[in-house]
């Protein structure tokens, strides 16, 4: 089949090359024309395991093409999809230009029937809305489904492939039928598609986002319990998980949740509800549980070093959102630097793929390095924020030695409290 993706980030250029490697020849188009003459010479313009060589592979077979012409995109296909960003705007709702811009470009391309799904996270009513904007610029048949994205960062490809269902938002019975064909190869050991109306396969998206956001708050919470009250928030966490009511995933307590989604689709989704005059409290509670969070580890290395940091020097290891990206929207890591920076603290930071994204964000403000260890010499101490793997057993001995103070901030829970203590450190866990 033939398809066009708009919008060529995390999310269209992953649905790109794993519609591309399932034998489709599929255009990407982005206005961004760096983004687009990088992907041209098969370079990503972003860290995403796995992708490098889908990408590679599918453009040299001539199944995936790059463009920044919109018009060529659409007529390209019959089945086009929508992956443009909706970031906040100043008032938390989401910002639909990207999505209108591309919708009003399609209705004045269209040559003949074309399927749009909307992939772009967007609020209740966008199918319509994109239906609208087309529908006046164009007498082509052609049908609008919601077909929101819940793919993870760092674990993308794998998401896209092997779904844990798909959801498809709309009641064009033929459009519905053409993507159950499309998304078959994903489906083979199991049918995972769930078909419903555009406002709630919308307001799934939204809502999905939100209860992982909250198990993480709670969680946070219940951290800060453990702190007061003696317990250890890490044996709370397992004790928790193992209900088969309640499971293990996204109860980890730490500096907070951040990234491109959470942040911005709590914030659209209260925004939702004050436009509709629901209040939705336990949102807004997740939300400044979440803000305090970020604060956390600052407030630690304060208690150790006091209020004012000047003349100390910190280390940061991990700068990314998350481990498995470079992405630093939203990353905690953005407050621990800040916040450390504004208490007149030197700060030096390492990620293993994310400098080049920090050096975009902090400019000189910050010594960034790749080595982890070079950061740490006569540094007071190492706040450990992104959880990467090559972080879970590092040299001690080596970090102890280097450092000036041997403290350890854990944001992560990562490293041992009785280990590292009986090492010299000062140990900071969340909850433990
Ligand atoms: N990143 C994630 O993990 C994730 C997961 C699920 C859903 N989503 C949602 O998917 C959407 C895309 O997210 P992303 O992280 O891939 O965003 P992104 O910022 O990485 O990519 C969006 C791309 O769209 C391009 N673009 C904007 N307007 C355009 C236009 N008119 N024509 C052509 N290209 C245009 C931009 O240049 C950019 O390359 C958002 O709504 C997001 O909320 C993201």
């Amino acid at each position: 089949m033939r398809v066009t993706i708009i919008g060529t980030g995390y999310v269209g250029l992953v649905t790109g090359a794993c519609l591309a490697a399932t034998g489709n020849v599929v255009m990407c188009v982005d206005k961004d024309l760096n983004k687009i003459g990088l992907l041209k010479s098969g370079k990503l313009p972003f860290h995403e395991p796995g992708l490098a060589p889908l990408v590679e592979q599918n453009l040299r077979d001539g199944r995936l093409i790059f463009t920044d012409d919109l018009s060529l995109g659409v007529r390209h296909a019959p089945v086009i999809f929508l992956a443009v960003g909706t970031p906040s705007r100043p008032n938390g709702e989401a910002d639909l230009s990207a999505v209108e811009e591309a919708a009003r470009a399609i209705g004045a391309s269209m040559d003949g029937p074309k399927v749009i799904v909307t992939k772009s996270t967007v609020p209740v009513g966008t199918a319509g809305r994109v239906k609208a904007l087309i529908g006046d610029r164009t007498s082509h048949r052609f049908a609008v489904i919601a077909n929101p994205e819940f793919l993870k960062e760092g674990a993308a490809v794998h998401d896209f492939m092997s779904p844990d269902r798909v959801i498809l938002g709309g009641d064009d019975a033929e459009a519905i039928a053409l993507l159950r064909v499309l998304y078959g190869p994903f489906m083979r050991r199991e049918d995972r598609i769930l078909v419903m109306d555009a406002a709630s396969a919308e307001l799934t998206k939204y809502a999905s986002a939100a209860m992982l956001a909250t198990r993480i708050s709670f969680m946070n919470e219940i951290a800060a319990l453990c702190e007061r009250v003696g317990a250890n928030a890490e044996h709370v966490r397992h004790g928790l998980g193992a209900d088969s009511r309640i499971g293990s995933s996204f109860l980890f307590p730490g500096t907070g949740f951040g990234g491109s989604c959470f942040p911005k689709d709590l914030t659209a989704l209260l925004h939702l509800g004050e436009s509709c005059e629901v209040d939705l409290r336990t949102i807004r509670a997740v939300f400044e549980v979440n803000r305090t969070q970020k604060r956390v580890l600052v407030r630690r290395v304060q208690s150790e070093f006091g209020e004012y940091l000047d003349g100390r020097v910190f280390a940061v290891w991990g700068l990314a959102f998350k481990p498995g990206t470079d992405d630093m929207r939203e990353s905690p890591a953005l407050d621990v630097v800040e916040g450390l920076l504004a208490r007149g603290a030197e700060v030096r930071a390492t990620d293993p793929v994310a400098l080049e994204r920090a050096r975009e964000l902090f400019g000189t403000r910050v010594v960034l390095d790749r080595d982890s260890y070079r950061i740490l010499e006569g540094a007071d101490g190492l706040l450990l924020v992104t959880e990467w793997n090559e972080y879970r057993f590092p040299d001690f001995e080596r970090i102890r030695d280097l450092l000036r103070k041997p403290t350890l901030f854990d944001g992560r829970n990562i490293w041992n409290r009785r280990l590292v203590e009986g090492l010299g450190f000062t140990y900071y866990g969340i909850g433990v």
